[in-house]
């Protein structure tokens, strides 16, 4: 159930709350509607993005103003958390319509604006209640956006509603403990999903999974009393011209294994499906959002868990594309299940693989709980993605993947070891993903840091994120105006 989102070209009577847009500078800057910026200066108000000071309004309603920063800085990103601070400011009350999009320059992407907007508010409303006995939900029945071309941009709230819908979909998946959404019950709530909104799915068992050769996937299932599952959803329009395959690492819970982590290091691994997740959350709105691109998602998903059978160091596996792994750490699991994902991913021959993956407590180091690292093997499809990321709000920065620290993951009897050294973490673990994708171009977003929030800030909530959706989305999205068979490879 996310907030419902509506156009109005003028504000609504009655509304509880208006949100109105205040701009910094040397002097505030409101936009009309009552405002009164002495009485918002003498309250200390300085206009910073997301800023609110609740102001008494006409009749029963209140007037809160946003502060939107500087107006010649007024974007989506910044209308974003502007339209999730106003949720937060009305969270007990019914309805709520705001005129922010008011503050957006002349220039500036209104399409892209209405979205942020939209999304902004709608994900600050999320909460996962599932097991509080007294939840405190947003009340809000509705939004009102407030634009003179409502008509105009109806479609990009049918668009910022179908993401929000993946977004929650994800954050629920990465939510819910392990103890209940073990890898078939991961399969099992996909494939609900994949019906519900007319997806094709298939669910890899262990035995299939044996058939297939996915010896990594399998290896690190090996400890876990829960059998492993491959997930691959797949989303066909007809007259598809590009096709885009994405892979989810799916751990259900990563105790580290047999090479175990601290009590404190397992908190929040319940988190490291959020790459799957994202997958799947992106999927279930593809229908909705109906692109001219094939886009086929996998995700395979076990515990990492140090049982009887568990994966030893030293163990060699070997991986759906032959390629042998001498797993040296047992912690080092996601990409040993990544290989065999992405390695089905290449038998598609698709146009472009992005993978996703909380992959590396190295990339948090380097980036930060906030900005993904971003990694591949082509320019161009490295440059899309990180557009995609940064106008869908989830910036993601590139990282490089060095030839010269490839052998760092040689192995003394196997093709690869699983783990690079102390140094470099992030990008070792790049390159050891690197050796499954072939020729195809392809983008790894190391998603550890951002798939979880350790605070409300602008649209993210506490808890899961929900991070990769928007930007899949995007990229998916933006890639079909892109896709003219240049190349020729397109089918
Ligand atoms: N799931 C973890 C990475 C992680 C750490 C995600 C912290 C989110 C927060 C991953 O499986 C892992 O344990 N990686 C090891 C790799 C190392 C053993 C080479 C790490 O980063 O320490
Ligand atoms: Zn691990
Ligand atoms: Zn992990």
């Amino acid at each position: 159930m996310t907030l419902p989102v509506s156009l109005a070209p003028e504000v609504p009577d009655g509304v509880d709350v208006l949100g109105v847009p205040v701009a910094k500078g040397p002097v505030l800057v409101g936009h009309g509607h009552g405002i009164e910026v002495g009485q918002l200066e003498a309250r200390g108000f300085e206009g910073k993005v997301g800023e609110t000071a609740t102001l008494a309004g006409e009749g029963a309603g209140s007037l809160v103003a946003v502060g939107v920063g500087p107006a010649e800085e007024v974007d989506a990103d910044v209308l974003r958390r502007a339209a999730a601070a106003l949720v937060r400011a009305a969270w007990k009350r019914r309805s709520l319509a705001t005129t922010v999009l008011e503050a957006l320059p002349p220039d500036g992407d209104r399409a892209l604006a209405t979205r942020a907007v939209a999304e902004g508010a709608a994900l600050a409303a999320y909460r996962f209640t599932r097991y509080k006995s007294d939840p405190d939900p947003c009340r809000l029945e509705g939004l009102s956006l407030v634009a003179a071309d409502a008509d105009g941009l109806a479609p990009h709230l049918d668009r910022a509603r179908a993401t929000v819908e993946g977004v929650c979909l994800a954050r629920d998946l990465v939510n819910e403990p392990a103890g209940s959404l073990s890898p078939s019950d991961l399969a099992d709530r996909a494939s609900e999903m994949a019906q519900r909104v007319g997806l094709g799915v298939e669910i890899i068992d262990e035995i299939e999974a044996a058939n297939l050769g996915l010896g990594g996937l399998l290896g690190v299932a090996q400890g876990s009393e829960q059998p492993c599952r491959l997930i691959k959803l797949t989303y066909d329009p007809p007259g598809a011209t590009r096709t885009v395959a994405l892979v989810g690492k799916g751990i259900t819970f990563d105790s580290g294994g047999l090479s175990i982590k601290t009590a404190e290091g397992m908190m929040g691994m319940k988190t490291d499906m959020g790459g799957g997740a994202a997958v799947i959350g992106a999927m279930s709105a593809l229908p909705a959002l109906a692109p001219s691109v094939k886009v086929i998602g996998f995700v395979p998903a076990t515990e990492n868990m140090p049982g009887g059978r568990a994966i030893k160091p030293g163990d060699v596996l070997k991986t759906r594309n032959g390629t042998t792994v001498e797993v040296l750490n047992t912690d080092a699991e996601g990409r040993l299940v990544l290989a065999d994902g992405l390695a089905l991913a290449v038998e598609e021959q698709p146009d472009a693989i992005v993978d996703l993956a909380t992959l590396t407590g190295a990339c948090i180091v380097a980036l930060g709980a906030r900005i993904s690292g971003l990694m591949g093997n082509d320019g161009d499809l490295v440059e899309e993605v990180r557009t995609a990321a940064e106008r869908a709000g989830e910036p993601a920065w590139p990282l490089p993947l060095p030839q010269e620290y490839r052998k760092q993951i040689d192995s003394e009897v196997a093709d690869l070891k699983n783990i690079g050294g102390r140094s470099a973490g992030a990008l070792t673990a790049g390159l050891f993903l690197q050796e499954f994708v072939g020729e195809v171009p392809w983008v790894h977003l190391d998603i550890a840091g951002p798939s979880r929030s350790d605070d409300d800030d602008g649209p993210l909530v506490k808890g899961a994120t929900g991070v990769g959706v928007r930007t899949l989305l995007e990229m998916v999205m933006g890639a079909e105006g892109l896709s003219a068979p240049v190349s020729g490879q397109s089918t």
